[in-house]
């Protein structure tokens, strides 16, 4: 619902504006050293209406206030609010992708935690440290489903499932954006890449994907609608084509889809420099064509390439653009502008964030995302008087354990690994070897019956991609030798993304996955290790065995012969490869605990319901006992699929469509009740109409997705 007040506010200041001032509100300007004067020159012709501040003096704060950049901030919006001809206040954005001063995990890692609430508080302790430095808009949360580990911006998003992403992607809306946007405290969201970005081919970045719309609705679109849902105010559009076609000057995917089907009223910004690069795709010969294209498809504000500032005028004046486009996209800019009390209160308002509490929230975001993906005969936790060997590349690492997009994070607020396990068990046997490369390394901490290898990979992120998954040469081989000697082998590993662990899985007796998981990461890790915290992180993407088998998702649909698919208990009599299976080595939804959890009484309050009772808004409730077996406090994840069995499209064969974390001490049981309605049953069919067709669903319960089929409900 639009503010009327803000309208017309809007429609007044927009009557006094000349063409060039409403470019200018379009324009967001980078500030790379040496642009300093320029800008300022700038905003008093009222030039700039945003500034992307990664760069040049916006820099890293290194968490001391006094290098922060309130300072510069507060100096550039006095220059527009005061020397420009209509005042009008400039936006800050930035990439505040997982965290500011204290980083919480990569958000592939927070997906893993399967808590939404959690997300949403740990936006909420975000927004508050970036809007300390002035920061009023976030460029995130990225939502771009991704099926492919290869592309090295899967740990930007939230996975390869669209239930679980959009779960994600409206908590973080919330979180930055608040109840009240016009709190000094928030931040106006951004979802990117709007959209496919995500089904990049083989992985590469910046090439293409190729998504039909029956895939593009029902996979891809399901978050970006979510976030619309959860009021979200700006969207991000997307490097990549989509079936020949470039999302940035795709009038369907922006307009006719965005804000006609979804309903979204606030502003489309560009990526970086995407509007020029409508050349390099081959689909604009000029500047100025780009600029056309782009802001007559809907994309509102031009990031940092000044196409539209500097062709559009002349565009407008030669008649081949109607000056009511542009209008349009000022009023969306000016409307988030008022909404955050931009014009009331133009500079930094700032109140000391309470550092402790976000640590706190940070190591329980930590803690929750880490998955514990194998543990034979109990091997983990350690105890304290078990002597234990530890050594790796990433015992004595900080920043490469915060993650992809940490510009501000305070290196020295976090432990390496050897630090955590020293400071938080301080009577633990532990030994650290310091030698200078993997092996020499493993030779000082031979003689330890238990080996903890603590290794990882280099923040992934932008034009990250990976051709082999599988890990590096020197981390096999220092496996490989440990195994020989250790009579217990644990592998603790600090990647970002999921691997492909095929060849080594065999050797480890515990394999602990602890992502990029932030400024918290080390001290979760030695808290699980340890058993302190009990672990119970979920799998948000498939783990291949071989880079090969990429893509590998759990919500494929089943092939027409029987054949050795995800789900290795069917019956098959082909095989997907000749050299390996067709499952995983570990499914979606998959991890494990040190306690046992017991699923009974699974209960149907009906079975079924009418096509009108369905449509109406009624749903089927399923309700299933858990029940914690073992002996120590844990959380579970329940999770509940559902499989279409006939529909006039293929439909996947399993769905997530509820899920549920729950903590249960030792003999504790819950109850747990998910509801299947419309939302849950339906699809976007051929028709590209969203609907629920007849017939039976199974539900399969569980702590993963290989959960047990308990019962079906039916359309009728
Ligand atoms: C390019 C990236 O694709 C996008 O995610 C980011 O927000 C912009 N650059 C700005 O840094």
């Amino acid at each position: 619902m639009l503010n009327p007040e803000i309208e017309k506010k809007i429609d007044e200041l927009l009557s006094k504006m000349t063409l060039h001032e409403k470019l200018g509100q379009l324009n967001q300007q980078s500030n790379e050293h040496g642009m300093e004067a320029e800008n300022r020159e700038m905003l008093k012709n009222g030039e700039i209406g945003s500034f992307i501040c990664n760069t040049g003096h916006f820099g890293p704060t290194d968490g001391n206030p006094a290098h922060n950049n309130r300072k510069y901030v507060n100096e550039l919006q006095k220059i527009a609010v005061e020397e420009s001809r209509l005042g009008i206040p400039v936006l800050y954005g930035k990439d505040v992708i997982h965290g500011h001063n204290v980083v919480f995990p990569i958000p592939l890692a927070m997906a893993a935690g399967f808590d939404p609430d959690l997300v949403r508080d740990a936006y909420t302790a975000i927004s508050e440290e970036a809007a300390n430095d002035g920061i009023r808009w976030s460029f995130s949360p990225m939502m771009d489903l991704s099926r492919d580990p290869r592309w090295g911006r899967c740990v930007e998003g939230y996975g390869e499932d669209p239930y679980l992403g959009s779960k994600m992607a409206a908590a973080a809306v919330e979180g930055f954006q608040g109840d009240d946007l016009s709190r000094r405290e928030n931040l106006a969201a951004c979802a990117k890449h709007y959209i496919g970005y995500g089904a990049m081919e083989g992985g590469r970045d910046y090439q293409k994907s190729e998504l039909s719309d029956y895939a593009l609705r029902n996979y891809y679109l399901p978050a970006f609608k979510s976030a619309v849902d959860a009021g979200l105010r700006t969207v991000m559009s997307s490097f990549n084509e989509i079936s020949g076609e470039p999302t940035t000057s795709s009038h369907y995917l922006l307009t006719e889809l965005l804000r006609d089907e979804l309903g979204f009223d606030g502003f489309v910004v560009s990526d970086y420099n995407s509007v020029l690069q409508l050349k390099k795709q081959g689909v604009a010969e000029t500047n100025a064509d780009a600029a056309r294209m782009s802001v007559s498809a809907g994309v509102d504000m031009d990031m940092a390439d000044r196409c539209y500032l500097r062709n559009l005028e002349k565009e407008v004046a030669e008649g081949r653009l109607d000056e009511s486009i542009v209008d349009e996209a000022v009023r969306r800019v000016l409307r988030v502008k008022f909404e955050l009390g931009l014009f009331e209160n133009p500079y930094v308002h700032y109140e000391e964030a309470d550092i402790d509490a976000h640590k706190a929230l940070a190591l329980r975001a930590a803690e929750q995302g880490m998955v514990l993906l194998k543990n034979k005969n109990g091997a983990l936790p350690l105890s304290e008087s078990e002597p234990v060997g530890f050594t790796g590349d990433f015992l004595k690492e900080t920043w490469r354990m915060f993650g992809a997009w940490t510009l501000d994070g305070v290196n020295e607020w976090a432990n390496t690994l050897e630090e955590a396990v020293r400071k938080n068990f301080p009577e633990a046997k532990a030994n650290f070897s310091h030698a200078n490369n993997l092996i020499d390394r493993y030779d000082g901490v031979m003689e330890s019956d238990t080996v903890v290898l603590a290794l990882g990979g280099h923040p992934e992120g932008e034009a990250s991609g990976l051709a082999t998954l599988e890990i590096p040469e020197d981390q096999k081989a220092l496996i490989k030798k440990a195994r020989m000697s250790a009579k217990k082998l644990v592998g603790v590993f600090f990647y970002g993304r999921p691997m492909a662990l095929g060849e080594v899985e065999p050797l480890f007796d515990a394999i602990l996955w602890c992502w990029h998981s932030g400024t918290m990461t080390a001290d979760a890790a030695a808290n699980i290790l340890y058993g302190k915290t009990n672990p119970s992180g979920r799998l948000p993407m498939s783990f291949p065995r071989v880079t090969g088998q990429i893509p590998i998702y759990y919500n494929c649909t089943p092939s027409c012969r029987n054949v050795d698919e995800y789900y290795p208990k069917e019956p098959f009599m082909y095989k997907n490869y000749r050299d390996t299976t067709g499952a995983p080595l570990y499914p979606f939804g998959h991890g494990l605990s040190y306690t046992a959890f017991e699923y009974s009484d699974v209960s149907f309050d009906k079975t079924e319901l009418s096509p009108e009772e369905i449509n109406g808004g009624k749903c089927f409730e399923v309700s299933v006992k858990v029940k914690n077996t073992g002996d120590r406090t844990g959380d579970e994840v329940v999770q509940c699929y559902i499989r279409d069995k006939v529909a006039s499209m293929m439909r996947p064969l399993r769905q997530l469509e509820g899920f549920e974390r729950i903590t249960l001490a030792p003999g504790e049981e819950k109850t747990v009740t998910f509801r299947l309605g419309l939302g849950e049953l339906g699809f976007y069919g051929k028709n590209g109409k969203f609907a629920a067709e007849k017939g039976d669903f199974t539900v399969f319960i569980g702590g993963s997705s290989y959960a047990p089929e308990v019962g079906k409900v039916t359309i009728i």
